[in-house]
């Protein structure tokens, strides 16, 4: 029987991706997909099963770095919070996914954040949502080191946030049903080496970069609004500028052109990419009555739809 458990929600970034690195505002969405965490004690030692990662009763030892990069999420957070808040004491981990880790919707943040609630609770810590965002923003930072934090936000705030990096300002927006098309290119991206590549495009070409880093700053905030107002045309023609700036960028691929320009040509009032690029989901904005036909047109172009709703609940 479990002695403590957390739920926490994957996340679609809906605008301002990697200027966020760089100090702009993004807005990113949770998804009503969701990683579990239980924790069972046991006397001794830590145990972890996660059958979505093919894991079963790996010992979780405290400071040692050598897990393949999913498992160094968990014992990041362990041993943080080990020497934060103190011994957690043995247990046994059990990670249950709703989704695949492939997809791109933050399976590392999810985990991250629905283990250090389940921590906190085993151990009776109380932690404001604001340090749980600080505590498992620096688990992400020490093991990836890069990354904004968007991810971690979604997981623990949920709904709809206006997002400014490393949590400097974290707004929920007021939405009710945003009509989305997920599309899934079949290519993981690799984000954390994505951000480095384009910090070294952008150190060699720092004007340009922050010229095309305001220019994304002005459509979030424009996107805030739409979505505030629950103005489609607008949030669509934003999403296809987002977009053309990302192209720019660099950060594009001609899986995700061709899901973009097919969901496009099929009616959508708009679409991008969601992520660091290169690969993952490209998104777009549907009139529910031209839903499946954009389906549709994304799946003969290659692509598979992903079945999520967006405004998901946070941490829980
Ligand atoms: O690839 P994803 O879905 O984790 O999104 C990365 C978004 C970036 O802005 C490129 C990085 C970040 O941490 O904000």
């Amino acid at each position: 029987m479990a002695t403590a458990s957390a739920s926490a929600p994957g996340k679609l970034m809906l605008f301002g991706e990697h200027a966020v690195i760089y100090g702009r505002p993004a807005i990113v969405t949770a998804v009503n997909q969701r990683i579990t965490v239980e924790l069972a004690a046991r006397r001794e030692g830590i145990r972890l099963t996660s059958p979505s990662l093919g894991i079963k009763n790996e010992e979780i030892k405290l400071g040692a770095n050598s897990y393949s990069k999913d498992v160094r999420f968990v014992a990041q957070t362990l041993a943080l919070f080990s020497s934060q808040f103190g011994n957690p004491g043995g247990m046994d981990i059990l990670i249950h996914s709703e989704f695949k880790k492939t997809y791109g919707f933050g399976s590392s943040s999810a985990v991250t954040v629905a283990l250090a609630s389940a921590l906190c609770k085993k151990t009776a810590v109380k932690l404001s949502e604001k340090e749980l965002f600080d505590f498992c923003y620096s688990v992400v930072l020490s093991v990836q080191g890069v990354g904004s934090g968007f991810d971690i936000a979604a997981a623990i705030w949920g709904g709809t946030l206006y997002f400014v990096g490393g949590g400097k300002q974290i707004i929920p927006l007021k939405t009710s049903s945003l009509p989305l098309v997920v599309g899934y290119t079949g290519v993981k991206a690799d984000t954390p080496a994505i951000v480095r590549e384009v910090r070294r495009l952008v150190a060699k070409r720092k004007e340009w970069a922050n010229r095309l880093f305001s220019q994304i700053k002005s459509v979030v905030e424009q996107a805030k609004t739409a979505l505030e107002n629950e103005d489609m045309y607008a949030l669509g023609g934003l999403m296809n500028q987002n977009q053309a700036f990302l192209v720019k960028l660099g950060v594009s691929s001609p899986q995700l052109d061709r899901l973009i320009s097919a969901s496009i040509n099929a009616g959508a009032y708009g679409a991008k990419l969601s992520g660091a690029g290169k690969g993952d989901c490209m998104i777009a904005l549907v009139e529910e009555k031209n839903r499946p036909r954009v389906e549709e047109a994304i799946r003969s172009a290659g692509g598979e739809i992903l079945n999520v709703k967006l405004n998901a609940e946070g941490v829980k």
